[in-house]
């Protein structure tokens, strides 16, 4: 779940603040992404989280929160989606670097950025520290995401014990 601390750090609204208003990007909140998240939620807590990591080690922080918003732009269910061509991890950061690249122009940092998010998946290697990030921050999130409704029942249920 998504907590709105990002909202508190004006530095990066502004970064990306462009990009929420767009309604490609609104769009996202209407897709579950995990159990309990929005694709929206899930993609801002990705790039809040990334920016932070990236802040922090003297990166490209303006890249990383921005390509880390649009790394997931694809607008079907991946759990129930099919492709005859090759696999979601595959193609869905084709699509996401497609649609982001229809709602603001991408630098080819940023570029990588979403094009190489699944690279433990997918094999193709990113370029940049900043890819990395925004990569293995993903797979954080998605464990995090997947796993906050049982933390959740856990501790109400562990609350009555004792
Ligand atoms: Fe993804
Ligand atoms: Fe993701």
């Amino acid at each position: 779940m998504l907590n709105n601390e990002w909202k508190n750090d004006p530095e990066y609204v502004a970064l990306v603040s462009d990009l929420l208003a767009d309604p490609s990007v609104q769009k996202l909140g209407e897709y579950t992404q995990h159990h309990n998240s929005t694709r929206l939620e899930h993609s801002i807590s990705v790039s809040f989280d990334s920016y932070k990591i990236a802040k922090a080690h003297h990166l490209d922080y303006k890249a990383t929160a921005r390509a880390g918003l649009l790394h997931d732009m694809f607008y079907y269910d991946w759990r129930t989606t099919k492709f005859d061509l090759g696999s979601h991890a595959f193609i869905h950061p084709r699509v996401a670097l497609r649609n982001a690249e229809k709602v603001t122009s991408l630098s080819p940092k940023e570029r990588d950025i979403i094009l190489k998010h699944m690279w433990g998946l997918t094999s193709a290697r990113p370029k940049y520290r900043e890819s990395v990030i925004v990569s293995l921050v993903d797979d954080y999130e998605a464990i995090r995401e997947f796993f906050t409704p049982i933390r959740n029942k856990v501790s109400a249920l562990i609350k009555n014990v004792g």
